[in-house]
């Protein structure tokens, strides 16, 4: 696979290709990804930017409600701050002190001068853990990081780092996808290079076992296909943790054989949407692709489709226009051209965001316009 985010312009270098292979615990059942790719070279200048949807701004209203009903929340330092439209909301929300840390210079650059947020630029490690205390010395009531943990590799040092800037009240807030709905809904399209971990809570008691901090709280969002929100607090916190850790260990099912029936299905899925999009292509149907995310990125390559096949992915984001598709000749073309351009069938890669997808694009689909869904099973939403 080439790196999904590797979304380059005509004659800019592309970084090299890496093996997409997932190995599995058979005792606590995490996932990882045998090769990893050096941060450097995936994050220094990073495209993917937060999506300024409307989905994510609920998800946003959400996550503050239940991290403030935690723990009053003032000072917010958030891991992997990207532009800091998440920090942006929070301040709207009430939080008096926020501070972004995050690595790729060309976000922390609109996060600090479009947004006015102060932002460390840096990977999270033990020498921004003590910026950190230096830019803001006050207890910091919630460290948040969004969908950060599963692209670390070293979770031990990343811990103790993180204990670093933790007080005796400080919440800690690692939003990631959850294994148990990877494995149930088939997302296999969020399996790739910057994903190192598909995080089951065992695991995370394990390696919690023998640190400062504990699993207090688990909440479950539905934003990207499915995501858990664990909120860790510090072993000498007075309060006792919640239930709901040891509900969601109960329930979690993600066994051996699950990750090896997820498998099996992936490969089935991949083949499916290739046999309709060549059905619909010999029928003479124009077929694009809605939203350049990773994931369609993962299943193009999976698929091997070219422009031919696919005619262009459409995007709203500017970082990834006029740039190809990673590993294809398929252009991404601006969102606003997709009604003018009139194509037969769209397969939506921003799945994720499906429901703001369809309303968006209703006189589209009223002119005839069909979406293709490619997760958990490849339908054409009539
Ligand atoms: P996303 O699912 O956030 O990420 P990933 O790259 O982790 O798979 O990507 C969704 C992409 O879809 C992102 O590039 C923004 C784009 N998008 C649009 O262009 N228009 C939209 O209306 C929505 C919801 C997303």
């Amino acid at each position: 696979m080439p790196l999904p985010n590797a979304f380059r312009r005509d004659g800019e270098p592309m970084p090299g290709h890496y093996p997409v292979e997932l190995l599995v615990c058979p005792r606590c059942h995490l996932g990882q990804l045998s090769a990893i790719v050096d941060p450097n070279v995936m994050y220094t200048n990073y495209p993917y930017v937060t999506s300024p949807s409307d989905t994510m701004k609920e998800h946003f209203k959400r996550l503050w409600d239940t991290l403030n009903a935690e723990r009053k929340i003032n000072a917010v330092v958030e891991i992997g701050s990207n532009d800091g439209l998440l920090l942006e909301h929070f301040r709207n929300f009430g939080a008096q002190q926020v501070l972004g840390i995050d690595p790729a210079e060309n976000l922390v650059d609109v996060c600090c001068i479009k947004r006015g947020i102060p932002a460390i630029c840096s990977l999270f490690n033990r020498e921004a853990a003590e910026e950190t205390l230096d830019t803001m010395p006050a207890p910091i009531d919630l460290i948040l990081a969004r969908h950060v943990f599963c692209h670390i590799d070293n979770w031990r040092q990343f811990i103790d780092d993180v204990t670093v800037i933790c007080s005796k009240n400080t919440v800690v807030c690692l939003e990631v996808p959850y294994a148990h709905d990877t494995v149930e809904n088939c997302e296999w399209d969020t399996v790739y290079a910057e994903h190192l971990n598909y995080l089951t809570l065992q695991a995370m008691e394990h390696l919690l076992s023998d640190s400062a901090l504990h699993l207090h709280h688990v909440v479950r969002f539905p934003i990207h296909g499915g995501a858990i929100a664990l909120l860790l607090r510090r072993n000498d916190a007075v309060e006792p943790p919640s239930a709901s850790v040891d509900e969601f260990l109960a329930s979690e099912r993600c066994s051996l054989e699950d990750w090896q029936r997820f498998g099996q299905k992936a490969n089935e899925q991949i083949g499916a949407l290739k046999a309709l999009v060549k059905k619909l292509r010999s029928e003479g149907k124009r077929v694009v692709g809605y939203g350049a995310s990773a994931k369609s990125t993962v299943w193009i390559n999976a698929m091997g489709l070219r422009r031919s096949d696919i005619e262009c992915v459409y995007d709203g984001t500017p970082q990834k226009q006029y740039c190809t598709i990673p590993g294809t000749d398929i252009p991404v073309r601006h969102e606003g051209a997709f009604y003018a351009d009139a194509a037969d069938y769209a397969v939506v890669w921003a799945w994720n965001f499906l429901s703001e997808v369809i309303t968006k694009n209703k006189k589209w689909t009223e002119g005839g316009g069909k979406f293709i869904v490619p997760v958990p099973e490849v339908r054409i939403l009539e």
